[in-house]
């Protein structure tokens, strides 16, 4: 099977990372520079106008957040990123044989840090041919992709550049796919929001075909706050990273320094917030909207939830999106799930493209 290559328009690999050249490689961009900043614009307008104030977790992701990320799970108090790795490290192999698929999508991938594991566990059992990893970061599916193609000579790599909300239909449909939504990502979505994605991921994938869901668990309270709120402050770094994205792109004059990162645990709604808080009384300009956007001192703008799951939970929102729950797993301290969801259905509803 091949890919298609070099639908859409190709990354320009600039200063970043590059794909090596006549590699079996190649990169879908859907969202370019001047459509990213009009829509950075519409949510800043909307979400700054709105009380309270709230930005879309998306926007942390450029280059240098995209970094701060990866810093995040390497730091001790972020247990999701061990506890998901320790869990694949022992189940790789099981999710490969299960799934019996040869084409491994990844939606978020940023920059796949546990996805060889899968990649490995499906290539010793003869099954890999490609890999799809999709993320809003340029820098992160170039990588990725890269990093892909160099570890696996004769894999295809297709990597997509795009947003959940608006490209998911761009995803290749060859092959027997794997989705794989890793790092607890699901839970940064509202329950609404995660409602519609399950079920637009289930209705782009063919019975048969699989989703495989890291979901952070409900857990004590305090360990939730130190894991998004670590004494080195990198996190803080990378909340208010979204303030820089917002002056470079859209020449706004925040100064990053008068917000405070601020972390809370709601109980109620078993999720974590995240929020910028103002303080000083203060007015930012942002000339792209050509107005002055007014923070009170202790306002806050919400910039990020990350829902906490009990695995009955993840299971039933699979079943309702479709699935046939083959598996759950945990790590040995019970901190972070994996589900294994088959699309249920008839395989002749929607055949095979090879
Ligand atoms: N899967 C990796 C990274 C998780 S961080 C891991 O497990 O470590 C979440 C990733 O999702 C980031 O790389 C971010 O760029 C991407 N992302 C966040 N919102 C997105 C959106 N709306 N559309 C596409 N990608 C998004
Ligand atoms: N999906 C990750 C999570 O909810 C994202 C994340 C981790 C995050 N730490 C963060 C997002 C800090 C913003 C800020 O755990």
């Amino acid at each position: 099977m091949m890919l298609p290559h070099n639908s859409g328009s190709e990354a320009e690999a600039g200063q970043g990372p590059r794909l090596p050249a006549g590699s079996r490689a190649s990169i879908q961009v859907c969202i370019d520079e001047p459509q990213r900043d009009r829509l950075l614009l519409s949510d800043v307008s909307s979400g700054l106008s709105s009380f309270p104030k709230e930005i879309p977790p998306k926007w942390f992701y450029d280059d240098a957040g995209s970094r701060l990320f990866n810093k995040i799970t390497q730091l001790p108090e972020y247990y999701p990123h061990r506890r998901e790795r320790e869990i694949l490290a022992r189940r790789a192999g099981l999710i490969a044989s299960l799934s019996a698929a040869d084409t491994l999508v990844e939606l978020g991938s940023g920059f796949s840090p546990k996805t060889i594991m899968l990649l490995d566990a499906m290539q010793s059992i003869g099954n890999l041919r490609s890999f799809v990893p999709f993320d809003v970061s340029e820098e992160s599916v170039l990588r990725t992709a890269a990093g892909a193609v160099e570890a696996y000579g004769d894999l295809d790599v297709y990597g997509v550049v795009g947003e959940f909300d608006l490209h998911l239909g761009e995803l290749p449909a060859e092959g027997r796919r794997l989705l794989a939504l890793l790092g607890g990502t699901i839970g940064n979505f509202t329950p609404d929001r995660r409602k519609s994605f399950l079920n637009e991921v289930s209705g782009l994938l063919r019975p048969g075909e699989l989703l495989l869901l890291g979901a952070d668990l409900v857990k004590d309270s305090e360990r939730l706050l130190a894991a998004y709120d670590d004494a080195a402050g990198v996190t803080a770094e990378f909340n208010r990273n979204v303030l820089k994205v917002i002056n470079r792109h859209l020449g706004a004059d925040f100064v990053v320094e008068r917000f405070t990162h601020v972390v809370t645990y709601e109980e109620d709604s078993q999720w974590i917030e995240m929020r910028l808080r103002s303080d000083v009384d203060q007015d930012v300009y942002i000339p792209t909207l050509g107005r002055l956007i007014h923070f009170s001192e202790g306002e806050d703008i919400l910039t990020e939830i990350s829902i906490k799951f009990r695995l009955a939970q993840v299971r039933s929102e699979l079943q309702s999106a479709g699935f046939e729950v083959v598996e759950q797993w945990m790590d040995d301290a019970g901190d972070f799930s994996l589900s294994l969801g088959r699309l249920v259905g008839n395989p002749m509803d929607k055949p095979v493209v090879e």
